[in-house]
């Protein structure tokens, strides 16, 4: 298949774009780069062996998506483009909503018109809101407690009312768990502007020597060592499950598709730090800080529909997302190389 790939430049977006280059299809990337920089192409370029096609366009733009598409021959796309910092969501919403609203109503709005009929999203388990059970079940009820999150529940309403107009369309609502690691030769991972705002960016910095020490946000939670639990799992995992329900959507009889990609299996912050020290060789410093306001005690996944409709599981270990995540960050400490 030849793939668009929104937000392909992105940590998700570029390891996902190798495995699907690795799978035998062709994938072709779309971002501004206002979250990513130009640096990872021709990293990306040297893993995946040829050069990877890519535009530079703002997929929030109705025309110039309707003119990347119009010309592009594709069977499908994997729409990553978006806003990502639940904080940032806070102090500006509209940005959020016209960002992540926009990016999605443009795609699909190019896609009718030019007969691309799957669409593969990056939604998160943000939609399962504040007071979800764990494991958490694809038919939970939605909700969201900030402006990112709740872009999410409405891209998905948006993609689901889509399927609905048009039965022909097949929509993969992928939800996130908490993805981490890199890709095994340490050239591409994660690399967030400015302060990190999750877990794992920031202890690698930790262990890199760019931050003092990790905070550690409430240790009087309702789990086993009193710190919030969180199902990680590694990025190489995740971009596969990227590939399975693109495989999948070729055969569905459902217009959509809803699939929690997680591991089923929680870890807690202080057992992250603690496997984060394994990996680096040194006992990384920590101190307990009150409560993030808006976080949850636990947040996992019940797998098994993916498991069973897909085929998938994450199998890569705690140990291994951190080896790989201090590969990446040891390699490449202040991240990618500005851009020209
Ligand atoms: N944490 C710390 N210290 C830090 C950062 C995080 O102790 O400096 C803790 C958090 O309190 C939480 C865990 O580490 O217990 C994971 O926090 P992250 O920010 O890495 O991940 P979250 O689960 O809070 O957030 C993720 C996504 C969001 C999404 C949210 C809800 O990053 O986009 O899940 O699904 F909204």
């Amino acid at each position: 298949m030849r793939i668009l790939v929104s937000g392909g430049a992105g940590y998700i977006g570029s390891h996902t774009t190798l495995q699907l280059i690795a799978a035998g299809h062709e994938a072709v990337i779309v971002d501004d780069f206002s979250r990513s920089k130009r640096s990872v192409i021709p990293r990306l370029d040297a893993l995946a062996g040829a050069p990877i096609e890519w535009y530079a366009v703002d997929v929030t733009d109705r025309d110039a998506t309707e003119s990347l598409v119009a010309g592009g021959s594709f069977e499908a796309v994997i729409h990553f483009a978006g806003l990502k910092a639940v904080g940032e969501s806070v102090e500006q919403p509209l940005d959020y909503y016209r960002v992540n609203l926009g990016s999605t109503l443009s795609l699909l709005a190019a896609m009718g018109r030019h007969g691309v009929r799957k669409i593969v999203f990056s939604s998160s388990a943000t939609v399962y809101g504040e007071n979800a059970a764990v494991p958490m079940e694809e038919d939970f009820p939605t909700s969201a407690t900030n402006p990112y999150g709740w872009t999410k529940v409405m891209q998905e309403q948006i993609l689901r009312d889509a399927a609905v107009a048009d039965p022909s369309l097949r929509v993969a609502l992928l939800r996130y768990f908490n993805p981490v690691g890199a890709h095994a030769s340490g050239t591409i991972g994660e690399d967030p502007s400015g302060i990190p705002n999750n877990l794992m960016p920031l202890i690698a910095q930790v262990a890199v020597g760019r931050r003092e020490k990790v905070m550690v946000f409430g240790d009087d939670y309702p789990t086993p060592d009193g710190t919030g639990r969180r199902d990680y799992l590694h990025v190489e995992d995740l971009a596969a499950g990227h590939v399975a329900a693109l495989d999948r959507l070729g055969t569905t009889a459902d217009p959509v598709s809803t699939w929690n990609l997680g591991t089923g299996t929680p870890t807690s912050v202080r057992e992250m730090v603690d496997a984060f020290s394994r990996a680096c060789g040194r006992a990384l410093p920590f101190e307990i800080a009150p409560r993030r306001p808006g976080d949850i005690a636990e947040s996992y996944a019940d797998p098994s529909r993916a498991e069973t409709e897909l085929g998938w599981t994450a199998d890569r270990t705690i140990d291994q997302m951190c080896e790989d995540t201090w590969r990446w960050q040891s390699q490449n400490p202040e991240g990618y190389p500005d851009d020209e």
